[in-house]
């Protein structure tokens, strides 16, 4: 059980800075430029929109706090943390309980999270290979390759659906990445994956937004986003807002308490998390600011689905000035904003082998990275072979949904409402109340709203909204 093996010190962040770096490494990923404009083009875009904003700064922000201030004052794995904090609190140990439950989601969102990655790597080779073609061709800014059809485009992704190989290959690839960053450690391995990657993801975004608003159709994208149509919200588009908002931040998963338990300075939380809950929200708004006008150009549906990216996207590139290019950027910046959010998914079971098994991280790292990497095999498979079977086919709610939509889908819907709603009932209620003011840093009004949100609004939302998505009968819709 011991968290530190006898002298060595434990790892941490080199500043304040370079943890901020990473925990916005880890939300900024695949949920920002690839589930949030799927969901808002599939939920009616405005209204939608709106309520997500509305979850991430009165749920979200006060449940960033109590991650990081959990994991602080712990200084060990989630589980570890949870259960030091009850110590010091003088309450039941077994509220670690949450911590586990964190671990094994992240454990499971990150085998189906390197499936989608690996779909992005094939994707970053196809576009290059576009790009290659139109270099060759001595026209380097042309969008359309010669010959190839609207359908021969969008037909890639099912060619690759149906290759297991291929996806496994690609899998394969992620998660190695993913498991050699973890295995390095901390301070050489995610941090300095955070400090090169993430100045390479903003100049990506910026350009590729900015390509888009001359080229696309800004207008439209913006109606669409920003115009609210409540007849659109559903309890079950709340729910599914409630659950992007937690996965986008990384909560409920004991990611931002494994990230904070290394964290050696004692600044206050407050800005440090609203500067990671800003960053992210400014993200996935630019990510569909950056999505839809190229999507609306060309006269495509905003509604797609999970082929958003994958379909419509490469399709609309193809027929814009310099497009295979751009197409190739798109997508190394999807690549580059899942590596570092995957390896914080990996970091938490890792972590947990470490402190509560006693293992080096490099065995820990290989235990999990290989095992989530097992996970996805059955995940990608679901697209060919298993396409047929239905994990959870008992349950209504995911009665007609694949391998990996089930894991996706309950780990979202489920497992990270119910640890968020845990952290919040242990924060709020059961920590005691002196060690939390110590270690948020946190006094004065700000102290008071917090305490509000996170002991009375967070445990009420998010259980209400929980128990009406999940049992939609409740409610009549
Ligand atoms: N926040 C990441 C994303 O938006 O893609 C996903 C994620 C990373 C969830 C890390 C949870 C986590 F601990």
């Amino acid at each position: 059980m011991a968290a530190s093996t006898g002298t060595t010190p434990r790892e941490g962040w080199s500043s304040r800075s370079a943890f901020i770096l990473a925990a916005i490494g880890a939300a900024v990923g695949l949920g920002n430029v690839w589930r949030f404009p799927t969901l808002a083009g599939e939920n009616g875009g405005g209204a939608f929109v709106l309520v997500y904003v509305a979850f991430v700064f009165l749920l979200g922000l006060p449940l960033v706090i109590s991650e990081i201030f959990l994991g602080r004052t712990g200084q060990d794995d989630a589980v570890g943390s949870i259960r030091k904090v009850a110590q010091r609190s003088g309450v039941s140990e077994a509220w670690s309980g949450f911590g586990i439950m964190g671990v094994v989601a992240a454990f499971l969102i990150v085998s189906f999270y390197s499936v989608v990655a690996g779909w992005v790597l094939y994707y970053v080779g196809v576009m290059g290979a576009d790009f290659v073609g139109a270099l060759a061709a001595g026209d380097p800014l042309r969008g359309a390759l010669p010959g190839e059809s609207q359908e021969a485009i969008q037909g890639r992704m099912g060619d690759l659906f149906a290759d297991p190989m291929l996806l496994l290959a690609m899998h394969f690839a992620f998660m190695g990445v993913t498991l050699y960053i973890v295995a390095r450690g901390i301070g050489s391995g995610i941090e300095a994956a955070a400090t090169v990657l993430m100045p390479m993801f903003f100049v990506l975004l910026i350009g590729i937004t900015i390509y888009g608003a001359f080229a696309g159709d800004m207008g439209e994208a913006l109606a669409f986003l920003f115009t609210p149509d409540f007849s659109k919200l559903t309890s079950q588009s709340l729910n599914t807002a409630l659950g992007q908002a937690l996965f986008s931040l990384s909560l409920g998963v004991a990611g931002l308490i494994t990230y904070g338990s290394y964290i050696k300075g004692s600044d206050g939380l407050g800005s440090t998390s609203l500067t990671i809950a800003f960053a992210d929200t400014g993200v996935a708004l630019i990510a569909g600011m950056m999505i839809f006008p190229i999507v609306f150009a060309v006269g495509l549906d905003p509604a797609a689905g999970p082929t958003l990216v994958f379909q419509t996207l490469p399709f609309a590139f193809q027929t814009m000035p310099a497009g295979s290019l751009i197409g190739l950027l798109f997508f190394v910046l999807i690549l580059v904003a899942a590596v570092t959010s995957s390896i914080s998914l990996l970091e938490v079971p890792t972590a947990w082998g470490i402190g509560e098994m006693g293992w080096s991280r490099t065995t820990s790292a290989l235990i999990f990275g290989g095992s989530a990497f097992l996970v996805g095999i059955a995940c990608l498979l679901g697209y060919n072979v298993w396409a047929d079977v239905r994990p959870l086919g008992f349950w209504d709610l995911f009665a007609d949904t694949d391998i990996l939509d089930t894991i996706d889908g309950f780990t979202g819907k489920v497992m990270l409402p119910l640890g968020a709603f845990f952290t919040a009932i242990f924060v709020g209620w059961r920590a005691d109340r002196r060690l939390v003011q110590e270690m948020t840093g946190l006094s004065g009004s700000w102290l008071a709203l917090w305490r509000f949100l996170i002991a009375w609004l967070c445990p009420l939302a998010v259980g209400l909204i929980l128990v009406t998505g999940l049992f939609p009968a409740i409610l009549g819709s």
